[in-house]
């Protein structure tokens, strides 16, 4: 019998039909036979991912640029009565149950897809097309986890726009960028209405942008980088500590040695690391660290002026933030008076050339993209120089945030190329904080320069106040008035 004509087409043709489909058509099709379901796993059909959208039939595929930035009031209200109708049915569910989509209520059984959806990306595409993905759009996402963000942002290192508004996400979702330049391309990070996030992602992403102050002070360090294939990137797995522990027998006498798998708390990452492990015969601990148990060390110079404030909230996220730099030596706050010798770079324009509003160097310049051909993969990524070309970054309701985190992130070169900042509803941050941090911006616009209007902080004439005076769901000093 005839060959059927689409198997007589050259690749490159087939490739160029491919990129007319939408993302489940496209699954379709790498359902069809090998081939197909390598052309299907190429890196340039993958670029922007939308799954909230893709779960509900909204086949989008282009840049988040292009679209309509904000969700309409009656989009967002229907992501939060299927969050809410998720979590109760969720909640009620036993363990069987919640794995079968739920008939009665499409509300559920659209966040069900959605999971499906997250987990099928996380397994079988994002090992694939990872380093060729741009932009991952999880706004209001019901069914998004900590560990599912974990994951995606180790398999897509080259990301240049991350929205996570109004998940759930903590701090651990960001485990990966703690290695220096693990987000160099980042561009814009959208954590509006994340609740749960602390200073610690902000030192995090700090430390993930790069370093522009040790890379000026290493010109060489360009030649010195290696070439050729970049080691795959695998998902974070917890680190272990093998143990001998002695058991005493009925007896009294000493038994021999066993060994036991101990799990470091410090690498536990959230509670489904922990049901993993404790599954797999694990002696799993809590994370975190007891505060009655942990030495604070002194901060330089004395108590520092970043620990005094009207609100007790403040002492305690001052405190859990100074227990986990302590170990790793940076247990600095970065505020020039109580940081002598530390304080945060204040010469941007030493430290990179002057941006330039609107112009086309201020886009990253991502690796170069290859087409994942089949049998050639896309793992390569090149090392990048450090840029820190963050342009957006909105934290708008996250009320944990403090001025530690804010001087987290004016260290290290500060953000040249910040043009857009959101801290509404940060309840805790001071003058002093967003001074240091402003101080270091150098593109900053007023005009998307947002603070609490009752502080009377750095361009105070000109910087526009508290967006989530009206807002209802987000933290806000004033909410009620
Ligand atoms: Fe103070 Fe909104 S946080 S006015």
């Amino acid at each position: 019998s005839p060959a059927p004509p689409f198997s007589l087409l050259p690749p490159e043709v087939l490739l160029k039909v491919f990129r007319y489909l939408s993302p489940e058509d496209l699954c379709r099709c790498g359902q069809v036979c090998t081939s197909w379901s390598d052309l299907a796993k190429t890196g340039s059909l993958w670029k922007h991912l939308y799954p909230v959208r893709w779960a509900r039939g909204d086949y989008y595929r282009g840049p988040p640029d292009d679209l309509d930035q904000e969700p309409d009031d009656e989009w967002v209200k229907s992501r939060e009565d299927e969050g809410r109708a998720y979590q109760e049915w969720d909640e009620d569910a036993d363990i069987d149950e919640s794995e079968e989509e739920s008939k009665d209520s499409p509300a559920i059984s659209a966040v069900q897809r959605e999971k499906r959806l997250l987990n099928g990306m996380i397994q079988n595409l994002l090992p694939t097309v990872g380093p060729s993905v741009r932009s991952i759009v999880l706004a209001y996402s019901s069914a998004v986890s900590s560990k599912m963000v974990r994951q995606i942002l180790s398999l897509c290192p080259n990301l240049t726009h991350l929205d996570l508004t109004q998940t759930d996400v903590t701090d651990s979702a960001f485990d990966s960028w703690a290695s220096l330049g693990a987000c160099r391309t980042l561009e814009h990070l959208d954590l509006s209405g994340c609740e749960k996030i602390s200073d610690l992602t902000l030192k995090r992403l700090s430390q993930g942008l790069g370093d522009l102050v040790a890379a000026k002070s290493r010109p060489d360090q360009r030649t010195k980088l290696p070439r050729g294939p970049a080691p795959p990137i695998a998902p974070r797995s917890p680190r272990v500590r093998q143990a001998l522990v002695f058991r005493r027998r009925p007896g009294g006498r000493a038994g021999a040695p066993s060994r036991v798998w101990v799990l470091d708390p410090a690498e536990l990452a959230d509670i489904e690391d922990a049901a993993e492990w404790r599954h797999r015969g694990g002696a799993a601990e809590g994370r975190g660290f007891p505060e009655t148990d942990v030495q604070l060390p002194a901060p330089p110079g004395g108590m520092c002026c970043c620990r005094r404030s009207r609100r007790r909230g403040l002492r305690t996220n001052a405190a859990s933030y100074w227990q986990q730099l302590a170990p790793a030596g940076e247990a600095r706050c970065g505020h020039s008076p109580c940081c002598a010798g530390e304080a945060p770079q204040r010469t941007v324009g030493a430290l990179c050339e002057p941006p330039v509003k609107g112009g086309a160097e201020f886009r990253t310049k991502g690796p170069e993209e290859r087409e994942c051909w089949p049998g050639t993969g896309a793992r390569r990524t090149e090392r990048q120089e450090p840029r820190r070309v963050l342009r957006l970054l909105s934290l708008s309701g996250c009320y944990q945030v403090t001025d530690l985190g804010l001087r987290a992130l004016a260290q290290r070169g500060g953000l040249p190329r910040l043009e857009h900042l959101n801290l509404s509803g940060c309840l805790f941050i001071t003058e002093a904080g967003l001074q240091d941090l402003v101080s270091v911006c150098p593109a900053l616009n007023d005009e998307h320069f947002y603070y609490c209007d009752n502080i009377n902080g750095p361009h105070a004439d000109t910087a526009s106040g508290c967006q989530n005076l009206q807002c209802g769901f987000r933290a806000c000093c004033r909410s009620g008035e």
